[in-house]
């Protein structure tokens, strides 16, 4: 039977390892690191993950700010409440919730913060920083996350085929880079791929990041591979109720080597991420 990787308990040590390296800081006579969160609109499930970021927080000992915005904010008005975070010295890391709504470029933004304290990755220094290997940027927590949970069953990554699908920035794109620089031999797959079954069925290692329920099948998935499902999909149930899945049909797959559940698996993995990654912030900002 495949195992199962226990996203929940990695990120509970994860967790646990940033509050000890937040205990020391205060033992030194140094702020807790600080984290700002930007919110715009009212989306549903953004309130989710900003609510479980802001928890976290409060788990391991970092200060939070929450900045509430209405849906019809301006792009000066963002940049401005940036500008603030970049220039004030008690802010360590600075995140904007995803999607923004369409009046905003929202690239625009994400280059507005400060590489130091972009504690999501997504700013053009640190994605060139990921994409050279040279280590010394913040990388995006999703696919920080999925490396610690490839890290748990994975011994060696060198010379492994790896699929990444989905070709997004804040997940299929530096998840590729990341294997890369294990030196996997890494395809990314997205919507106009030919024959995703027949490139799922040559890897060793598939990271399944398209947003679509059921979508890679246990016939896809070749025995002993390992298998990272990083969506996170609502999907309603004949009898009105409603259910979260993953992209992957984890029911069919025992053949695998070991998977991570949906929910349960990169989740609270990529909510620990980021908290690792603002005590880090903090740490190199102090120095
Ligand atoms: N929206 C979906 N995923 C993310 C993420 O990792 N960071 C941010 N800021 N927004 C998101």
């Amino acid at each position: 039977m495949a195992r199962i990787i226990d996203g929940k308990q990695m990120a509970e040590a994860l967790l646990a390892q940033v509050g000890t390296g937040i205990a020391e800081r205060l033992a030194r006579g140094q702020h807790a690191p600080a984290l700002a969160v930007i919110l715009v609109g009212d989306d549903p499930a953004s309130s989710i993950y900003v609510g479980r970021k802001l928890r976290a927080c409060a788990k391991v000992g970092i200060t939070s700010r929450q900045y509430r915005l209405d849906r019809a904010v301006s792009q000066a008005e963002l940049c401005d409440l940036i500008d603030r975070l970049n220039a004030d010295p008690d802010t360590h890391g600075i995140l904007v919730q995803l999607p923004l709504p369409a009046q905003i470029d929202a690239n625009a933004i994400l280059d507005r913060i400060v590489p130091a304290k972009d504690v999501d990755g997504f700013h053009p220094v640190n994605v060139g920083r990921l994409s050279t290997g040279k280590g010394q940027g913040l990388v995006p927590c999703t696919p920080l996350g999925c490396m610690m949970l490839l890290d748990s069953v994975i011994t060696q990554f060198r010379g492994r085929d790896a699929v990444v699908i989905g070709k997004s920035n804040i997940v299929g794109k530096p998840m590729a880079l990341l294997l890369l620089e294990r030196e996997c031999t890494v395809t990314v797959t997205h919507i106009a791929t030919q024959d995703l079954p027949g490139i799922v069925r040559k890897a060793d290692i598939v990271v399944a990041a398209a947003g679509h329920a059921g979508l890679v099948r246990g016939d896809w998935v070749k025995p002993g591979a390992v298998v990272i499902d990083v969506g996170i999909n609502r999907i309603a149930l004949p009898d009105g109720t409603t259910r979260i899945v993953g992209d992957v049909c984890s029911d069919e797959i025992a053949h695998a080597r070991a998977y991570t559940p949906v929910p349960g698996g990169v989740g609270p993995m990529t909510v620990a991420c980021l908290m690792a990654n603002t005590l880090a912030a903090a740490q190199d900002l102090d120095r």
